[in-house]
């Protein structure tokens, strides 16, 4: 395996990244954009600087980070031999640098603090320019969670990290918007068979069809072998997460039967959340948000729009001369599974500001990215509605 070529800092961009270099050697916490989340960065080799981590985003002490590092070299120097295990070796080649994160042999040389009691230490080289430039300026892998207060969906935008942790940490570094929108997928090599602990960037579809790992298990919710159902997951996967402030429901994807694909589904789900809206009416709420995967390109485009919002007098099933407002966002097609994930959490951090008392979320299928964004929503949802009847989580 060999290291590809360094991502090379433009002269500001440079200075910014050695002021941010200089506060991490110095053990403090640092904001910083990845492909996949913005992550809450510090010197992996440093206790007391993990722990500042754990502060700013009141994290449950029990839940393990992830070590980024920007080389295999830097990967090598904190493993037991210097040896990558070669189960890993087609992954790497074929998805490293990018959105997958590996489980490797505990270190001594990672402090406790990161591994929070873990045998194993998990690994990503992320493929953000400036994630790797940040990485090899300090010289030293970083350590990162997801930079949102713990429960909070993760920032897709630096604007997020603020939101979240403004005065709690001294700088973020703003790289725009995610360009995968969700984390990085935990895979676990050392067990037999391989497991993906977590779904996120890199696809149970494209990591089966790596050699090695044709028999690689996930946790899908219709997913039929009874082993599965003591899934094997990641510590942090126990805890409620993804969660606005508003009252999250999920609209489950039907798949539709025969002939009409499509958009039999697109209006059921559609008439099915204003079914519930009425309901809720009667119960006095009064704003609601949608999170919408089923619409057609031509009607709402998702890049051209970002939002619309419907007051006051609608055609549609709902009674709209009442006072309700339904906030209306466009997480892109259903079929368009990478489009909705980049989306997912700026659509529910959109929402919650606007006050909603509800947000309804249009699931998708749990196909390519599909599986990792239903993996966020049932985590954030409190309960789940089908056409056939209302299930309770
Ligand atoms: O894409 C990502 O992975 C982002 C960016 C910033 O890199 N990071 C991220 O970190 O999502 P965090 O802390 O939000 O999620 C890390 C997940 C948690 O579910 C944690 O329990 C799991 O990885 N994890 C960390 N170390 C582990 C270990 N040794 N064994 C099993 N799971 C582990
Ligand atoms: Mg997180």
């Amino acid at each position: 395996l060999e290291d590809p070529h360094p991502t090379i800092a433009l002269p500001h961009t440079r200075r910014v990244l050695e002021h941010a270099a200089q506060l991490l050697r110095d053990g403090q916490v640092v904001g910083m954009p990845t492909e996949t989340v913005y992550g809450l960065a510090s010197n992996a080799l440093d206790s007391a600087a993990a722990q500042r981590i754990f502060q700013a985003k009141n994290r449950p002490q029990d839940n393990p980070l992830i070590v980024h590092v920007s080389s295999l070299k830097m990967l090598r120097s904190m493993l037991k031999d210097n040896q990558i295990p070669p189960v890993y070796a087609e992954l790497i080649r074929t998805y490293w640098p990018g959105p997958l994160t590996l489980l490797f042999p505990r270190s001594t040389l990672i402090p406790n603090e990161i591994t929070c009691g873990q045998a194993t230490v998990a690994v990503r080289f992320p493929s953000h320019p400036i994630t790797r430039a940040l990485i090899t300026a300090c010289d030293r892998p970083l350590a990162a969670p997801s930079a949102n207060s713990s429960g909070k969906p993760s920032p897709t935008l630096a604007s997020h990290v603020m939101d979240d942790l403004k005065g709690k940490i001294p700088m973020v570094i703003d790289g725009g918007q995610c360009s995968f929108g969700i984390e990085s997928t935990v895979v676990d090599g050392l067990r037999s068979p391989p497991a993906i602990l977590r779904p996120g960037g890199v696809t149970f579809e494209q990591i089966q069809k790596v050699k090695g790992m044709e028999h690689v298990q996930v946790y899908k919710k219709h997913f039929t072998d009874a082993a599965m159902e003591q899934a094997p997951t990641t510590p942090g996967m126990k805890y409620r997460h993804y969660s606005p402030e508003a009252e999250v429901v999920l609209v489950e994807f039907v798949r539709p039967s025969t002939a009409e694909q499509g958009s039999e589904t697109v209006s059921g789900q559609y008439s099915l959340i204003l079914q519930e809206i009425e309901k809720l009416k009667q119960e006095g709420k009064r704003r609601f948000g949608i999170l919408r995967t089923s619409f057609s390109s031509s009607a709402t485009d998702s890049h051209s729009s970002g939002n619309r919002e419907i007051t006051g007098n609608g055609d549609s099933a709902v009674d709209r001369s009442l006072d309700i407002d339904v906030i209306e966002f466009p997480l892109g097609q259903s079929s368009k599974p990478e489009d909705v994930a980049r989306e997912l959490f700026r659509g529910l951090r959109y929402l919650d500001s606007q006050n909603v008392d509800c947000i309804f979320v249009e699931g998708i299928s749990e196909e390519d990215e599909g599986l990792a964004v239903m993996n966020r929503v049932r985590k954030a949802a409190s309960r789940t509605i089908t056409s056939e009847a209302i299930e309770f989580l």
